[in-house]
């Protein structure tokens, strides 16, 4: 007996420790333990459990997945219905709600709104009674819902019991089960190799994956939840304002979104819907838009609903991302290594905030696997800075008598035979350097701006330049003159002379820049930074063999092939002699650098949205350099960096005093060490 209640002691002390960690991980985004830590703590409690099976509850961390796979959901009344907002499209529109609340209220000065993203995923319902998830319910038609309980419970994210204190005798949430974009895109990689359906959005992959009637198939899909709405509360008062709301949601251990803020009047709202825009891509869910919700709880009582939205919220929606057109054609388009890529021509469309009339559809694999015709309608997509791409064909809608696009057998741009590589799924040209396509393009890369950085030789002038015949190969651009320049429809003599004063520029660089510049396959910034840093000069580089060249940190067996087949190339080498003839030059290392990790024992936390690169793409330079990444700040963070629209990072950062630096320190640092 005595022994008994020992046990339980200790399983009751391993669920309450992991649960809160849990909480320190999820809500607070601020682990405590490491993740080795955290599995210790289960294992050891699901050792216990199996040893005692008497001891397990439904409350216990251990118990998210186990339940049987379902004929059918059951069905669930709201107690509070589920309502929806009201959306504006435009400025004025937002104006005219502030206008009604405060009319209403018999306000007339600005008013505080709670700000908040709109998620993009699907609205549930929880319910948790004396602490413990009791319910988990979909919205259906916002009166009644289906029972998804077991589906809920194994969203990590979603304690199965609150913490902290002062707990609801009943507790009732709304919340949005969303999966993060990266993982939504490496769930699709996966799905998509194994041949097994892929979702259009993350909406509609965490949509699919929480109706699964088997909650072992949800369990493995990878969601998490923000709550961000308390409905019903027995026993503990309301909050007063719907800020206190996300408080107390957090003080229990619910997860909230970080975004959410308090604004002032309409002015403040649309400061924070820019904000919030140019964040968009930066975040690691998915948004449509925002949402604002009158900040004081007991206003939102006087201003009711209407129909089934409440008169004291609205939802300012993004532009559409994803619209609908038609293809009128798909072509193909030959790139800088000869890879021909189907491009669907469309109606141009609306999209995303711009126009486009060109989407890619990656290669044939795709095309075939969403069976792409020309005339077909088609859901197009364009979010941020992303190449507009056909998401899906609409199959009610094709018209009678579309063919299937077939490959060409010969370039469209040089005639040369097309080859598919064994294991490959993009097709290319053999042409090489004879294409036009592909010399265009090794020449735009050459001229890029995080390449050899030439400016005024932009990709229309490049064309017209090889179109002409005045430029074939990159080494021909110095010897362009101004006359000839000058020549050019649309050439005024001004900017001749720019173009010529921007090449001299151009011919100091870095060997890093050099080498990403000649445009390698498989050598993206990251993998030129670590060959210079590693082999010090062209001359070493250009010698390695492809086993020593896979000794690089960042360079694989495919790379370091790629590499040493570029300098095999006898017409390569002829170019690089000319490039370097014609004054192209770095500073010159004596040494070859010593340390390949020059910022080893450094930890960098990334914030904000950076303008030149990507932070996926800035973590990996930093992290070839030798440096840690983190997520969040603590005092062993060397440095924040932090771009545009940096959080509750930048701060954290301010008050520990650690250093903060720009995206053009940032550069400085990984160009330079
Ligand atoms: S509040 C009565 N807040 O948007 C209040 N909803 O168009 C209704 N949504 O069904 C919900 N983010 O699925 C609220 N921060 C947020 C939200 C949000 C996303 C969804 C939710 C709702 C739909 C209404």
């Amino acid at each position: 007996m005595g022994e008994d209640k020992g046990v339980k002691k200790q399983v009751e002390t391993l669920r309450n420790s992991i649960r809160y960690h849990n909480y320190r991980y999820y809500v607070l985004d601020d682990p405590q333990i490491p993740d080795s830590e955290y599995d210790r703590l289960m294992r050891e409690l699901q050792s216990l459990e199996k040893k005692y099976p008497k001891l397990v509850t439904v409350d216990s961390p251990t118990q998210r997945v186990g339940a049987a796979p379902l004929k059918a959901f059951g069905g669930v009344e709201h107690a509070v219905p589920m309502l929806s907002l009201s959306n504006a499209f435009s400025e004025q529109e937002l104006i005219a709600f502030d206008q009604r609340v405060r009319e209403r209220l018999g306000i007339d000065r600005p008013i505080e709104y709670t700000a908040e993203p709109k998620l993009d995923g699907l609205a549930v319902s929880l319910t948790y009674r004396e602490g413990v998830l009791v319910q988990g319910a979909t919205r259906g038609d916002g009166a009644s819902g289906e029972d998804i309980t077991q589906n809920i419970r194994t969203i990590t994210s979603v304690p199965l019991r609150l913490v902290g204190k002062n707990m609801p005798a009943i507790l009732e949430v709304r919340a949005e089960v969303y999966m993060p974009g990266k993982a939504f895109r490496e769930f699709n990689a996966q799905a998509g190799s194994r041949g097994e359906k892929t979702f259009v959005n993350p909406r509609n992959a965490a949509a699919g994956s929480l109706r699964q009637l088997d909650p072992r198939v949800t369990a493995q899909r990878p969601l998490a939840i923000f709550c961000y709405n308390i409905v019903r509360s027995v026993g503990v008062p309301l909050a007063v304002e719907q800020q206190e709301v996300f408080t107390q949601l957090k003080n229990w251990g619910l997860r909230v979104c970080p975004q959410n803020e308090v604004v002032i009047g309409s002015i403040g709202c649309f400061e924070y819907y820019h904000k919030t825009q140019d964040m968009r891509d930066s975040l690691p869910y998915e948004i449509d838009g925002v949402v604002y919700k009158v900040n004081q709880l007991d206003w939102q009582r006087r201003l009711g609903f209407v129909a089934r939205a409440p008169r004291w919220a609205i939802a300012y929606k993004f532009p559409a991302q994803e619209e609908l057109t038609r293809i009128q054609e798909i072509v193909f388009q030959v790139g800088r290594t000869g890879a021909l890529t189907p491009v669907a021509k469309l109606e141009p469309v609306f999209v995303g905030g711009a126009t486009i009339s060109n989407a890619s559809l990656h290669n044939m694999d795709e095309v075939q696997r969403k069976d792409v015709r020309s005339g077909d309608w088609v859901f197009v997509r364009r979010a941020g800075d992303v190449i507009p791409e056909v998401v899906k064909v609409v199959q009610e809608r094709r018209p009678a008598g579309t063919r299937e696009v077939s490959l060409p057998k010969h370039c469209p741009v040089c005639g040369s035979d097309v080859v598919r590589v064994e294991g490959e799924v993009v097709v290319r040209c053999s042409g090489g350097l004879f294409c036009s396509a592909q010399r265009k393009e090794a020449i735009k890369h050459y001229a890029s701006r995080r390449a050899l950085d030439i400016e005024g030789l932009g990709n229309k002038l490049i064309e017209q330049l090889v179109e002409c015949g005045l430029v074939e190969h990159i080494d021909d651009i110095y010897d362009l003159g101004i006359e000839q320049l000058a020549g050019l429809e649309r050439m005024a003599e001004k900017s001749a002379k720019n173009l010529i004063s921007a090449l001299e520029v151009s011919k100091k660089t870095t060997l890093a820049r050099f080498i990403y510049a000649l445009g390698i396959r498989g050598v993206g910034e990251a993998t030129a930074q670590a060959l210079a840093r590693h082999e010090g000069t062209l001359e070493r580089l250009m010698e390695t063999d492809v086993e020593s060249l896979q000794q690089i940190p960042d360079v694989g067996p495919i790379v370091a092939r790629q590499i040493s087949i570029f300098f095999d190339q006898v017409h390569n080498r002829e170019i690089i002699h000319k490039l370097r003839k014609a004054g192209v030059q770095w500073p010159q290392h004596s040494v070859v650098a010593a340390q390949d990790t020059p910022l080893a024992g450094n930890t960098y936390v990334l914030t904000g949205t950076l303008e030149g690169l990507t932070r996926e793409e800035a973590k990996r330079r930093l992290q070839v350099l030798g440096a840690k990444v983190s997520s969040s700040v603590s005092k062993k963070t060397t440095a924040v960096i932090a771009g545009e629209n940096s959080g509750s990072k930048l701060s954290k950062a301010g008050s520990l005093g650690v250093e903060i630096l720009n995206e053009k320190q940032l550069m400085h640092l990984i160009e330079n060490v």
